[in-house]
C-alpha cells in the first residue's frame, strides 16, 4: 500500500507522532512518503496524490481548530477523480472531548476534493503554550502514543474505520474559536526580541510563514503569525516576548525521557490525563484479547 502523510508540526510534537507512524507502515511493508505542508506550499509540485492509496493530515491542535496553514493547504490540493480514504493524525496538550471538533472544517474542505475521512486519532503530547508540562509527564504522553500507534496504525491498513465521538454544536463551537486564526496575527506583530539574543536567527530561518525579519538592527514580526510558537520555543535565549500570551510562555524543547521532576499542576494534571491513559490501556488489552481468541 502507498501512503502519504501530510503534516504541520510548529515545535516538533506532531512530527515525533508522524514518525511513529511512518515507522509502524514501513513495518506493515507499506511505502510512505511523509511531507511537510510548509515546504509543500512554498514548492511548486502538484502533490502527486493519485499515486497513493490513502492520504493522512497530521497537525496540532490550536484554539480547538486546525492551524490556518493546514486549512490553506486543504484548499490548494487539487480534486481527485476518484474517491480516496483519508486519516487524520492530531495532537494536543489536553484530552478534551473539546478537541474534537478541530477536524470539522478541514473535514469538510478535504470532502470536496473526494478525500473521505475514514479515520482520526488524537494523542496528547506536552504543551507548548500555557504551561510546561513535566518532563515525567511529556515522556508518558510519548510512551502512550508508542503503544498504541501499531494498533492505529493497522486500523487504518485494514480498513477498520475509527472517528472521535461528535460535539454538540461542534461546527459553530470550532467557527467561533477560528478567531485565533485572526487572533495569532494580531497577536504575532507585538512580538518583541529582547536584549539577551545573539542573533543567531534561528527564528528568522525557523518561521513556517517567514515572518520574522532582522534588518541588521532589529527584528520584524509581520501579519503572517500563525502562533506555532515555533521561534519562541526553540529560542536558545529565551529572548523571544510572544505579546499578549507571554505569561503562557513555553520555552526550550522537551527530552522526552524518564524523569523524577513533578508537575507544576500535579492535581489537575492527574485528573484530567486519567481517563486518556485509561482508554489507551483499554484499547490495547481489547486488542490484544481479540488477537489471543483467533490464535
Ligand atoms: C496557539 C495554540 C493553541 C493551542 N490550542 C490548543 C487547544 O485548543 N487544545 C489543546 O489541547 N492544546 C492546544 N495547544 C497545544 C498544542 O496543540 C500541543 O502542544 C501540540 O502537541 C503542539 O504540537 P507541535 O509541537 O507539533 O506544534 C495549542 C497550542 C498553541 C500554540
Amino acid at each position: 500500500m502507498n501512503l502519504c502523510i501530510f503534516y504541520f508540526s510548529g515545535t516538533g510534537n506532531t512530527k515525533k507522532i508522524v514518525d511513529l507512524f511512518s515507522e509502524q507502515f514501513s513495518l506493515e511493508n507499506c511505502n510512505v512518503v511523509v511531507k511537510q505542508i510548509e515546504t509543500c506550499l512554498n514548492g511548486t509540485d502538484d502533490f502527486g496524490l493519485d499515486q497513493f492509496d490513502k492520504i493522512g493530515i497530521a497537525y496540532p491542535i490550536h484554539a480547538f481548530n486546525a492551524p490556518s496553514i493546514v486549512l490553506e493547504f486543504a484548499r490548494k490540493l487539487p480534486a481527485l477523480k476518484q474517491q480516496k480514504d483519508l486519516f487524520f493524525i492530531k495532537t494536543s496538550g489536553e484530552p478534551l472531548a473539546l478537541n474534537n471538533i478541530s477536524s470539522l472544517k478541514l473535514k469538510s474542505i478535504l470532502k470536496k476534493k473526494k478525500l473521505l475521512l475514514t479515520n482520526e486519532y488524537h494523542y496528547c503530547m506536552p504543551y507548548n503554550i500555557i504551561f510546561r508540562h513535566a518532563e515525567s509527564t511529556a515522556y508518558k504522553m510519548y510512551e502512550y502514543a508508542k503503544r498504541v500507534i501499531p494498533y492505529d496504525a493497522r486500523e487504518i491498513l485494514t480498513g477498520v474505520p475509527a472517528k472521535l465521538p461528535k460535539v454538540f454544536c461542534g461546527r459553530f463551537l470550532a467557527w467561533i474559536f477560528r478567531i485565533e486564526h485572526w487572533g495569532g496575527r494580531w497577536n504575532g506583530k507585538k512580538y518583541k526580541v529582547n536584549e539577551t539574543c545573539i542573533h543567531c536567527l534561528k527564528c528568522v530561518q525557523a518561521c513556517p510563514m517567514q515572518n520574522i525579519t532582522f534588518d541588521g538592527d532589529k527584528f520584524h514580526f509581520g501579519k503572517e503569525c500563525l502562533m506555532c510558537m515555533r521561534c519562541s520555543f526553540r529560542c536558545p535565549q529565551n529572548a523571544i516576548q510572544i505579546g499578549l500570551f507571554n505569561k503562557w510562555k513555553v520555552n526550550g524543547a522537551y527530552a522526552f525521557k524518564k524523569s523524577d521532576d513533578q508537575e507544576t499542576h500535579p492535581k489537575y494534571c492527574k485528573k484530567a490525563y486519567r481517563k486518556y491513559f485509561e482508554r489507551i490501556d483499554a484499547k490495547i488489552a481489547k486488542e490484544n484479547c481479540s488477537a489471543d481468541r483467533k490464535e
